[in-house]
């Protein structure tokens, strides 16, 4: 007769148990696993691709480190995320990972998260707070230094004369203030200009709608360059452009940030003329950084990704490894 083998499966690893239960204490086998680790991801929205890419380095990342994540998208609302690190707190996770949409309104609930003796471990956006000790550390990009690489790239490639049309990103966002500051303060000095700033969010549909207002506002001949906070905005402003009978790369430079697969491939074609990467792939470097930090391992408190610079000279030769 046969044994079922569901009924088989149960007695073996008794069997194995019992066996194991007569061991000395001290008798050498293999060694304790190690105690999975819960983590709290507070992701700040899902509002273009640089973002469904760094939630699906988070995600990726986890299943292969055996990591429990509780991972919550705020919809781009800090009273969400905050939300979302309350109810992790009551969970008990064992470290908390916020990627804020906003930098400032931090203070209370991380003092909640330092109370309840759960680190918390910023990943992307940095945030403005008294207390810096209420987060164990940063690791994401330098944002200051993308919007001067793109900055210095636009002086040599212009000679350091135009009007540029800015697109920004999330108003009090970390990635705008620190974009539009650093490459406002890098072309000090020059004859480059900003004439116009506007929101787009960070969203596709966010740069075409800013950039068709300023196509009715400001005719060809008026404005040379579009500077946008991210790819996302820089793709649709291209759209309003070529809708609106011009050709994006050509007549107008664009520039741009994050270094999206699609932007170096536009690069390639000649619709944008320069982007600096914002690497989205996340999850490993944070992770690492969370595992020592829960080992009481001593880490940088500010840890940036190399962010390269794509342009007409190695656009080609990256298009095909981007990962994003
Ligand atoms: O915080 C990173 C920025 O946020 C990326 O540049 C952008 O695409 C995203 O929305």
């Amino acid at each position: 007769m046969k044994i079922k083998p569901t009924v088989q499966f149960p007695i073996l690893l008794v069997g194995l148990m019992l066996a194991g239960c007569g061991k000395s204490p001290d008798a050498t086998s293999a060694p304790a696993a190690a105690k999975q680790l819960t983590i709290g991801f507070a992701q700040e929205g899902a509002e273009n691709a640089w973002r469904a890419a760094n939630t699906a380095s988070f995600k990726a990342e986890a299943e292969k480190r055996g990591i429990n994540l509780k991972f919550s998208e705020a919809q781009g609302k800090e009273e969400n995320q905050i939300s979302a690190v309350k109810s992790f707190i009551a969970q008990h996770v064992d470290a908390i990972v916020i990627a804020p949409v906003v930098e400032t309104g931090w203070e209370p609930v991380l003092k909640e998260a330092r109370d309840a003796k759960i680190p918390v471990i910023l990943s992307d956006r940095s945030i403005k707070v008294d207390d810096d000790t209420l987060y164990a550390c940063f690791v994401g990009s330098d944002f200051k230094k993308e919007g001067q690489m793109v900055a210095d790239w636009v002086v040599k490639h212009t000679g350091g004369k135009g009007r540029i049309l800015e697109l920004l990103g999330t108003p009090g966002s970390a990635p705008a203030n620190d974009r539009h500051n650093s490459f406002a303060d890098a072309i000090k000095g020059t004859n480059l200009t900003i004439i116009d700033s506007q929101s787009g969010d960070f969203k596709r549909d966010g740069g075409k709608v800013v950039m068709e207002a300023f196509l009715k506002k400001y005719k060809k001949g008026d404005f040379d360059i579009v500077y946008s906070h991210n790819d996302d905005m820089a793709i649709g402003a291209i759209q309003a452009i070529e809708e609106a009978g011009l050709k994006p790369g050509t007549d107008i430079m664009i520039v741009s940030i994050d270094g999206l697969k699609e932007a170096v491939q536009a690069i390639v074609v000649g619709k944008i003329n320069c982007v600096v990467e914002c690497n989205p792939l996340a999850g490993p470097v944070v992770y690492d950084a969370v595992e020592k930090v829960v080992a009481g391992q001593k880490v940088p408190r500010l840890s940036y990704n190399p962010d390269e610079l794509f342009d007409a000279t190695n656009a080609k030769a990256a298009v095909a490894s981007r990962q994003y």
